[in-house]
């Protein structure tokens, strides 16, 4: 019998009160991501859900329709689950909601947006934390925690399925919407990353932004069995952090966007607290490593809800092979 989602989150959430408000918002979620996957379908992916509203948000990118859509649809859900603190990338300040509530979420509500028009693979990153009475002074002091505090973490991809990649600190599991069965159902039990890989994933048109020891891994990649690599390499970039990262649960492989000289690029592109946290989190649980190059991911400190991070992840072993790239004086 293939196990639901809801089966799952009632077994794996813990019968505390805590437990099950994760269970519950996790459900909530859920919900909400079927009905931003039944707009993409609906709406098509023209210009419509792509189109660009004039604002930016706190990062600077500019927002488009569906990022704003998908953000207001993940706020409900999270009021319905009694959340206390909602974190956005499309939002500048958390959100404070329920004044008792004990968990938070931080979102991407909507991930790859370049993509929009392209029909490629999208998704929503999330990662829920926990909420002590400390932070209620200070709402923003909530998503300043390491991501190993995390409850729960993972993504959704809107793509020619429907999944929900999620881990709750044990394992990362993989589950398929299906309408003919009316939700999700497990489709991968425990995702287990391969320790080695032929295949890098990395935005090569930055290559002359990068620091000497960056540039030098990915030339020893190219290199491929005429260089210092056993192997030759294959290369891969979707430009959607889900889809790259789902593409390493299922194969392996090294995903790297570093820091580089770009203004306000020193720590690369993308969001620790609502991208890099979470799918650190889902990625360790799977087996394999996130580091912002160095350092774990979900052991450095975010001194904003909207930090940015260098994002090392994959196979165990290629991201150890980064780490000493990173570290190598000569
Ligand atoms: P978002 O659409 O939420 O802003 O995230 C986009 C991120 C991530 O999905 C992807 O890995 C990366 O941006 C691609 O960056 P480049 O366009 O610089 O390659
Ligand atoms: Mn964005
Ligand atoms: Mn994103
Ligand atoms: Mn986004």
């Amino acid at each position: 019998m293939t196990a639901s989602l809801d089966a799952f989150l009632g077994s794996q959430c813990g019968s505390d009160a805590q437990g099950q408000r994760l269970a519950d918002t996790i459900r909530h979620l859920s919900a909400a991501a079927v009905k931003v996957r039944n707009t993409i379908i609906e709406g098509g992916t023209g210009t419509d859900l792509g189109g660009k509203r004039e604002a930016t948000n706190a990062g600077g990118d500019v927002q488009k329709e569906l990022d704003v859509l998908a953000d207001r649809v993940f706020e409900e859900a999270a009021r319905a689950s009694g959340i206390a603190f909602f974190g956005s990338e499309e939002q500048d300040a958390p959100i404070p909601m329920a004044a008792e509530g004990d968990l938070a979420i931080a979102i991407d509500p909507l991930d790859g947006s370049s993509n929009i028009d392209t029909n490629v693979s999208i998704g929503t990153i999330f990662s829920i934390l926990p909420v002590e009475d400390a932070h209620r002074a200070e709402p923003k002091s909530v998503f300043m925690q390491p991501g190993h505090r995390q409850k729960a973490a993972g993504f959704f991809i809107y793509g020619p399925q429907l999944l929900l990649v999620l881990t709750v600190g044990n394992g990362t599991h993989v589950f398929l919407f299906s309408p003919k069965f009316g939700g999700f159902v497990e489709m991968t039990a425990s995702v287990a990353i391969a320790e080695k890989t032929q295949e890098f994933a990395i935005n090569a048109s930055n290559y002359r932004h990068w620091d000497r020891q960056m540039r030098s891994y990915i030339d020893d990649c190219l290199a491929g069995e005429e260089g210092p690599r056993e192997k030759n390499f294959n290369m891969r970039w979707i430009g959607s952090l889900v889809a790259d990262c789902y593409r390493i649960l299922t194969r392996g492989g090294v995903f790297l966007y570093p820091g580089d000289q770009r203004k306000g690029y020193a720590k690369g592109r993308l969001r620790l607290v609502y991208e890099a946290n979470p799918v650190a989190m889902v990625v360790e649980q799977a087996g394999g490593s996130a580091t912002d190059g160095v350092t774990r991911i979900l052991d450095l400190v975010p001194d904003d809800l909207h930090a940015r991070t260098g994002l090392v992840f994959g196979s165990k072993r290629e991201v150890e092979r980064v780490g000493r790239y990173m570290v190598d004086p000569s």
